[in-house]
């Protein structure tokens, strides 16, 4: 305690020699634009250093007449060769964001390093610098205002959390956006706006996902395949880590314990599974190596400062780097997808990509490294493109994949991104543990995560590095069903980490627990459509059912999915719960209350959640049956949507979709349930649902068709 009391103290005392000694200010100029945003610019600012933005896809657009009516002051100044930016605000603002990081969901007091790295058991600088950066900072003050701060600036940085919110960069003068808002619901909508959000994922991608390093031969792919079928456990995606390849090369496949992968995928398909694949970014620098060769012919590597090609060492031995700051490049990479694509492969996953580099410092590539760019992007050294490498790398990826399957939604899971890198993938937070601490990290780390501007996440089920025990195992998965990306993986040389591994009493609880998933996709698909067009996350902090109220902004125990299911593991410990009737639900008939894994699900007073029919697989996904749990509020009514299509493909994009709501309302003790078609195609009218009205006590059952008012209750 007196030892983080110390480290506040010298933080504060930094930025205050910052601030005061040897600091050279900058003047700036101010653009105000649409939708109370800021733009902010020190002088000596030069676009080219910048542009184009990494995170910003949409510029906001400027307004003809000036206003100065932001609350909040933003300064430039250069001390010794660093440039700064630092955000005056008023007090009693809590901070979040800053991406994925270690620690409290506040940030106040903290200090983040914008550096991507390899961080095994986030061991390295405390867990202060991990695999992605987010230069961007939420702040929530009283009654609920907030603001957004955006340092756009791909430099190595650093991000202070002191009275000010500082950023520190190694490389030249940078802009500052600010956005300012009602609500932290208001702020994330305008950061969509700003980055864009994600795209409608493929529904299998939501499904539950299996994972180790590495599943293999073939034969034991197939047989966890069967297993997981055989025992009931709902799973749509195995996972083939790097010991697929032929000695690590990508894009090859290993002779002996992968001889068909065309065979292996087509397996898993038949039995309702989808499959994703390992490539990662170093290309084993071999003569007669295809992707080196085609690679070679066009220059395509990342050069060192004397004009060389750069060789780092990663799984394969000695590895050149793609430089995909080079448009040739990032097509050349996208073209190597069609051959494997064409095996059967569901989705990938791009891994190492900080990029990673064996037996160095700083185990990634030196900053004087030079990419040489093109005319979009401009020839700059490593420091400037480091943090922006992997985010470059799942853009090529995924386009290569929209390209080899125009037909499908891709799915690309990265370890490396940066702000508005959600655009291209999905994202898991890395090597953690299989520990008690990094399960309860993992909830505040989600929650950062979401808050910058990536729903799509999730940590390692079960933990990384190290043995799971059968009752971290059990509360792991428990919890994990709730996260948006769930996956459970474990390292080389780990105990089997499978529902089944821990004995009977853990696969019931993986059983049901999953369960629980699957028979909540309507909803979970929903809040997916929602943040695919609003930027909303789909994991949200307790807080974000009332920003104004101080007690719910610092709980990272409970965490809500959407708005209406608020979800408390059981290790939570006096976890704030918001005001109003909050009423336990049981998903798939489970007692969670007092059970010993499964976490409480309470639903919002007002709320209509939909669920599916219990599957074990999102191939059977169906709405012939939709079941409403329905919870009144205080005026006896209650509401919900529904967002329903294919699930694949874009046939969504041309009405193939249904938006429907749902109304409860009680009226002279009468409740009634209607359902209104809002878009997209209606429901058949046969569609059956099975209602389930959560009362204080009990529950009331009742059936009807989807397009008559049905009675609930007399
Ligand atoms: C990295 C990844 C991990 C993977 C391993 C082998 O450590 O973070 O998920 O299993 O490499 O590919």
């Amino acid at each position: 305690m007196k030892y983080s009391i110390n480290l506040l103290y010298l933080l504060f005392f930094f930025s205050f020699l910052i601030t005061s000694c040897g600091k050279k200010q900058t003047k700036q100029t101010i653009i105000n634009c649409n939708s109370n945003v800021n733009i902010y610019y020190p002088s000596g600012y030069d676009k080219s250093s910048h542009t184009p933005s990494f995170a910003i896809l949409n510029e906001p657009s400027p307004l003809e007449k000036v206003l100065d009516s932001s609350s909040l002051k933003v300064s430039f100044s250069e001390f010794s060769d660093r440039q700064i930016a630092q955000v005056s605000f008023g007090s009693n603002v809590d901070l979040y964001g800053t991406g994925e990081v270690m620690g409290d969901l506040i940030r106040n007091g903290k200090t983040v390093k914008l550096w991507n790295t390899d961080n095994y058991g986030y061991g390295k600088d405390n867990g202060q610098r991990l695999y992605q950066s987010h230069p961007w900072v939420l702040g929530v003050g009283e009654n609920g205002k907030s603001f957004g701060v955006i340092a756009d600036n791909t430099w190595k940085m650093e991000i202070s959390l002191g009275e000010r919110i500082t950023f520190s960069s190694e490389g030249p003068a940078f802009r500052i956006i600010v956005i300012e808002k009602d609500s932290p619901q208001e702020v994330m909508k305008e950061l969509g706006e700003l980055t864009g959000t994600i795209e409608l994922p493929p529904l299998w991608s939501l499904g539950f996902h299996q994972c180790r390093y590495s599943y293999y031969p073939d034969e034991r792919v197939k047989s966890l395949a069967d297993t997981m079928r055989l025992k009931n456990i709902p799973c749509d995606v195995i996972w083939m880590d790097i010991d697929y390849m032929q000695n690590f090369k990508i894009f090859t496949f290993d002779s002996i314990h992968f001889p068909d992968p065309k065979e292996t995928n087509d397996y898993l398909h038949k039995n309702d599974f989808k499959s994703v694949w390992m490539i990662d970014p170093g290309i084993k620098a071999e003569k007669g190596f295809f992707v080196y060769d085609s690679g070679e012919k066009i220059n395509a590597w990342v050069q060192t400062r004397n004009d060389s090609v750069f060789l780092g060492k990663v799984w394969p031995g000695d590895c050149v780097f793609p430089d995909f700051t080079q448009s040739k490049v990032s097509k050349w990479w996208g073209g190597l997808y069609e051959n494997f694509m064409a095996k059967g492969v569901d989705g990938v996953w791009n891994d190492m990509n900080e990029p990673a580099v064996f037996e160095t410092v700083d185990w990634t590539m030196p900053d004087s490294n030079k990419h040489v760019g093109d005319e979009n992007i401009k020839n700059d050294i490593h420091l400037r493109y480091h943090n922006v490498y992997g985010m470059m790398m799942v853009e090529s990826s995924r386009n290569g994949i929209i390209k080899s399957n125009p037909d499908k939604r891709p799915f690309v899971l990265t370890r490396s991104n940066f702000l508005g890198g959600h655009r291209y993938a999905a994202t898991w937070t890395g090597d953690n543990n299989s520990s008690m601490k990094h399960l309860k990290q993992s909830i505040p780390m989600s929650l950062n995560l979401s808050l910058s501007g990536q729903p799509f996440n999730g940590p390692d089920i079960g933990g990384f590095a190290g043995n799971a025990t059968p009752e971290l195992y059990a509360h792991w998965i428990a919890v994990g069903a709730f996260y948006p990306f769930s996956r459970a993986h474990s390292t080389k040389g780990s105990i089997n980490q499978e529902p089944w591994s821990f004995g009977e009493e853990v696969e019931t609880v993986s059983r049901e627990a999953l369960q629980r998933r699957y028979r909540l996709l309507p909803y979970l698909y929903t809040l997916f459509w929602e943040s695919a067009n609003t930027g909303m996350p789909v994991m949200r902090p307790v807080f974000f059912n009332n920003p104004a109220e101080k007690y719910l902004r610092t709980e990272q125990e409970n965490f809500l999915l959407g708005s209406d299911l608020l979800i408390i593991p059981k290790w939570s410990e006096n976890g704030q719960i918001p005001a109003g009737n909050w009423r336990s639900i049981s998903i798939n008939g489970e007692k969670s209350q007092n059970h010993k894994y499964h976490p409480d699900v309470l639903i919002r007073p007002g709320a209509i959640v939909p669920l599916c029919n219990p599957i074990v697989s999102t191939n059977s996904f169906s709405l012939d049956t939709i079941t409403l749990i329905v919870s009144l509020d205080s005026n006896l009514s209650a509401k919900g949507i529904l967002y329903s299509d294919l699930g694949e493909g874009y046939g969504y994009q041309d009405g193939e979709f249904s938006l429907v709501e749902f109304y409860a309302q009680t009226q002279k003790g009468i409740t009634t349930l209607n359902t209104k078609i809002i878009d997209g195609n209606s429901f058949p009218n046969d569609t059956k649902l099975n209602i389930k009205l959560i009362m204080d006590g009990e529950v009331r059952n009742s059936f009807g068709l989807i397009e008559e008012s049905i009675i609930i209750n007399d």
